[in-house]
């Protein structure tokens, strides 16, 4: 197995984009006889995954949505928007509530994104169960379960959408984009006519990785703020012509306390890692420059929508390997 790059000479199974569409389409119609849900999550390879499955089935297919709490500003509506233009049958699950009781008291990456992972499954049990069925389809993709872990590999990373579901449970997965990797997703989503296939990466864990330490309601809402700041910003100087749009670019909300000072008084207050990189499939990342008068912007913007509670901005210079893209 070689990364995250198909092997030399290795055929691409979407050479032609159309082609692989109507062959999914037909796999997925004899695979499922009856009906299905999907777990749609707004990113690229669920979309996708949804998309084919939709055609496939038509009513018999229902993309799920699930409101975790852990949703970076305005996805809800963002994703709601995608999905009525994609032409999806799909709801919105309201479950915040169930994710952060899960995740009281974790700190430990893996772990958070066992409990998420489990959350998961026990919401779609019963959705699939609501909706009369055992299927459940998900957009994993190569990288995914290369990544955690193959049989001759040591798990890098236990990514929520991958060996989550348990011996015991009922739901039983399709997975019809697992042999392919991001680019090869993103020519089938241009082909699909999915709405900016190029939009970047988000984690299934969703903004539980990007606080480090305890997943608070708190802590979320700031690294939910500095994150929208982060994208504003970086997007306003991508219209403006200032700098190229970045591959995958956002913010963490880093575990301890720093001083800062608010008025006359030192305050204890948290920091932000701001993370830009470029990359072709995840797999290998370098980080990018950012002009300066941006990454200043963004500092400026955070501690002051963060007042006291925000108050150092830090920027992440390390490539992967040896760092990993999210810092968890
Ligand atoms: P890393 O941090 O491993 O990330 O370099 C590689 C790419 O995968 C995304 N990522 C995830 N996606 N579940 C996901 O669906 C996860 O648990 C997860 N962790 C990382 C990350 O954003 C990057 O694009």
């Amino acid at each position: 197995m070689a990364g995250g790059t198909r092997d030399q000479g290795g055929a691409s199974p979407v050479n032609d984009p159309a082609q692989f569409i109507a062959e999914a389409v037909e796999r997925l119609r004899t695979e499922l006889p009856g009906k299905a849900i999907i777990a749609a999550s707004g990113g690229i390879d669920s979309t996708v995954a949804a998309i084919l499955t939709e055609r496939a089935l038509g009513e018999r297919a229902r993309a799920l949505f699930v409101d975790t709490g852990l949703l970076r500003e305005k996805e809800v509506e963002r994703v709601s928007e995608l999905f009525r233009n994609a032409g999806l049958r799909f709801e919105v699950l309201p479950a915040a509530d169930r994710f952060f009781a899960a995740l009281a008291d974790v700190s430990d990456p893996e772990e958070k994104r066992r409990r998420i992972g489990a959350a998961f499954i026990r919401l779609f049990e019963s959705e699939a169960e609501r909706f009369g069925t055992d299927r459940l389809v998900q957009g994993t993709i190569a990288p995914d379960w290369i990544e955690s872990g193959g049989a001759l590999r040591d798990t890098i990373k236990t990514h929520h959408n991958v060996g989550g579901i348990p011996a015991d449970s009922r739901l039983r997965l399709v997975e019809p984009l697992r042999d392919l990797y991001k680019d090869e997703v993103r020519a089938v989503a241009r082909a699909l006519g999915v709405p900016s296939p190029d939009r970047q990466p988000f984690p299934g864990p969703g903004l539980a990785v990007r606080v480090a330490g305890p997943v608070t309601p708190e802590r979320v809402r700031r690294v939910r703020v500095a994150n929208a700041v982060v994208e504003e910003e970086i997007e306003r100087a991508v219209a403006e012509g200032t700098m190229r749009r970045p591959w995958q670019y956002f913010a963490v909300l880093l575990p301890g306390r720093t001083v800062g000072v608010l008025g006359d008084n030192r305050v204890h207050g948290e920091a932000i890692g701001v993370r830009v990189v470029e990359s072709s499939d995840a797999m290998t990342a370098t980080a990018a420059d950012l002009p300066r008068a941006v990454a200043q912007r963004i500092a400026e913007r955070i501690t002051r929508s963060l007042h006291g509670e925000v108050v150092r901005v830090l920027y992440d210079i390390t490539d992967k390997p040896p760092a990993t893209i999210e810092w968890e």
